[in-house]
């Protein structure tokens, strides 16, 4: 039996924190859908690193190119959208679990005036063919420029920024899934955004996922 759902939230949805459905809609809530946790890294106005981790994002190209479509960037604040506005360029990094903790902790380190990268225990590394730095140890980097910004919808607070794909590095351990591989516990990593009941409003906590290839 499917349950239909108007544009209305639903009523066992409490609020775990404060200004959860303004952050975010209930709906990510409601549908559960796994994301690719990946770090968006730009170098701020001072020179320094900076590191953003995402998980809101998408993949697509065709001829022309290959291109992330990157939402759910606050444009009034953060230092993200401050500096691919200004530089144009940035980096998006693929983690895997092993370093996990590392890249939480850029969220602790979110000031401007400390390298985000480093003060996680992770390496900033120059990229080839941008001005941004990548993560040294995350096992693909993505060098982008910026092609467009826009609002979400008008009067939102969010934008979403497309880059077009200008480089890409990926680690061979990663790219031979007979090594560590892009699937599995050793690749990317998926956003399990605390997935709610509609009829309970029971919540499951925030988790990682892992692609299994069958
Ligand atoms: C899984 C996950 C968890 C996050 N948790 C938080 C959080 O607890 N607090 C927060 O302010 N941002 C959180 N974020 C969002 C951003 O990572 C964070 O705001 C970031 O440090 C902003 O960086 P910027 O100012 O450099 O743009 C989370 C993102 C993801 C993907």
């Amino acid at each position: 039996m499917k349950h239909e759902f108007e544009n209305k939230k639903p009523e066992a949805f409490a609020t775990t924190w404060e200004g959860q459905y303004e952050v975010f809609n209930w709906a990510e809530y409601l549908i559960g859908i796994p994301m690719p946790i990946l770090l968006i890294t730009t170098y701020k106005e001072n020179g320094l690193p900076n590191a953003c981790l995402h998980s809101w994002s998408s993949f697509s190209g065709e001829e022309g190119g290959h291109f992330c479509i990157m939402g759910g960037i606050p444009i009034e604040y953060g230092h993200t959208i401050k500096d691919i506005t200004r530089n144009k360029e940035f980096c998006i990094n693929f983690p895997s679990r092993e370093i996990w903790e590392k890249c939480y902790k850029t969220i602790e380190n979110n000031k401007f005036e400390l390298d985000e990268i480093v003060e996680s225990g992770l390496t900033a590394e120059e990229a080839i063919s941008i001005n941004a730095p990548r993560i040294k140890e995350c096992f693909l980097n993505l060098e982008c420029t910026l092609e467009w910004i826009k609002p979400l919808y008008e009067g939102s607070k969010c934008c979403i920024i497309c880059g077009r794909i200008k480089h890409i590095a990926m680690d061979d351990e990663y790219f031979d899934e007979n090594k560590k591989g892009r699937y599995g516990e050793s690749g990317f990593i998926m956003n399990i955004h605390s997935p709610k009941n509609p009829l309970t409003g029971e919540s499951l906590d925030d988790k990682l996922g892992f692609v299994e290839y069958k």
